[in-house]
């Protein structure tokens, strides 16, 4: 199923360290009441825990096409996104609120959305998520953008 269509539809991966497992939590109920197939890639601990260990293998699903698309949660979200991103499929995009988890998809096309879970309520993760989700990729320019992302071989 393509990103775009993800409306209220689809397998969703997601993942997080210690410091977003409770939102994780949180939002695979969310997402399965909504209809979504979830596929949870851990940690489903609070002990600290190393965030790649767990992104790496959703980034992996999302490249598969195991899962249709990922979220991912830590702290700052940044650990998340920066080790997403070093695999060639992933387009991992960090999203603090409504607006950006919009822009995310319509602009940048997001296959996994990243948010940070100690910066944010779980209240604004529930709608960026759904923003997200619901939101399609505006194509075009962006497009156009998004292709010039992988570096030159
Ligand atoms: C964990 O303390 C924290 O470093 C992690 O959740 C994340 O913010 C890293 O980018």
């Amino acid at each position: 199923m393509a990103i775009n269509k993800l409306h209220n539809t689809g397998k969703i991966g997601i993942c997080s360290d210690h410091a977003g497992v409770e939102y994780k939590a949180r939002l695979i109920s969310y997402l399965l009441g909504k209809g979504y197939e979830v596929v949870n890639f851990g940690t489903d601990s609070t002990d600290s825990m190393d965030y790649p260990d767990v992104a790496h293998p959703l980034a992996e699903a999302v490249e598969k096409g195991e899962v249709d698309a990922g979220i991912a949660l830590c702290g700052t979200g940044n650990g998340m996104a920066m080790t997403l991103n070093h695999h060639p499929g992933i387009r991992a995009g960090l999203a603090w609120n409504t607006a950006i988890g919009h822009l995310v998809k319509e602009h940048n096309n997001a296959n996994v959305l990243v948010m940070p879970a100690r910066f944010i309520s779980y209240r604004m993760a529930v709608s960026i998520v759904r923003e997200w989700l619901t939101t399609d990729f505006a194509g075009g320019r962006h497009q156009r953008r998004i292709e010039k992302i992988p570096l030159p071989r």
